[in-house]
């Protein structure tokens, strides 16, 4: 089964409180949202690995360290996935990204694709991102979608998931290690994640 790792980092803490509060403006959600995401970068490259060239330091030559591997590619869900983007590109400016544009029927819950587009490389990790994971069923057709494609390496980055949505994409998807700020409590009777922080893509792009 993937790994599920919450970041209980007190900044991350902090930062994702003033998010939940109904009271933030959508400059300050955008921001804050931005600001955690570089974090969660952080912490999911924690394991890139390393090569070593040899370099002049002004004193000295030294075997120095750097990174491996082939540059990753950042896939956001449209729309409120877009808002972890920056964050991540701060980090690591090289990547590549892909979107990937899913609709969810509020209503019937009713999901699908009108919009796909990833970068080559298909040996490349892929950093799929949305700041909610509540029933899991947007996740889990992303993650359909790109292994279809034949993405074999992906990891999935949410600000706020439920249990439930947690659960479903590690059933699915056991290959897939899971990053969060927070694991809430529940869904409601729509399906928005408890105690939860509203609608992401509302308060990011200032909709509602
Ligand atoms: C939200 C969110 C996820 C999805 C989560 O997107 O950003 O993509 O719902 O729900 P699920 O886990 O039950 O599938 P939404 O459909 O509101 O679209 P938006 O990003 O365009 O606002
Ligand atoms: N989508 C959101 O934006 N918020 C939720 O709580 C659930 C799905």
């Amino acid at each position: 089964m993937g790994t599920l790792h919450v970041l209980d980092h007190p900044l991350i803490q902090h930062k994702l409180s003033i998010m939940r509060d109904k009271e933030t403006s959508t400059m300050k959600f955008r921001e804050l949202l931005r600001e955690i995401a570089m974090f969660m970068g952080y912490e999911v490259t924690r394991d890139f690995p390393l090569t070593y060239e040899e370099i002049e330091t002004p004193l000295m030559k030294m075997n120095a360290p750097k990174l491996a591997g082939k540059k990753v590619i950042i896939a956001p869900i449209l729309r409120a996935g877009l808002g972890m983007v920056d964050g991540l590109l701060t980090l690591m400016p090289s990547a590549r990204v892909g979107h990937i544009g899913m609709y969810r029927d509020e209503e019937t819950c009713e999901r699908g694709f009108y919009y796909y587009k990833m970068p080559k490389g298909k040996d490349r990790l892929v950093l799929l991102t949305d700041p909610m994971l509540a029933t899991g069923g947007s996740a889990c057709d992303a993650i359909a979608r790109l292994k279809a494609d034949g993405y074999t390496q992906i990891r999935l980055l949410c600000l706020v998931a439920s249990p439930q949505g947690v659960k479903v994409v590690q059933e699915q998807h056991p290959d897939v290690d899971i990053y969060l700020a927070s694991l809430d409590e529940g869904l409601n009777d729509k399906n928005y994640i408890l105690p939860g922080l509203g609608d992401a893509g509302d308060r990011i792009f200032g909709t509602k």
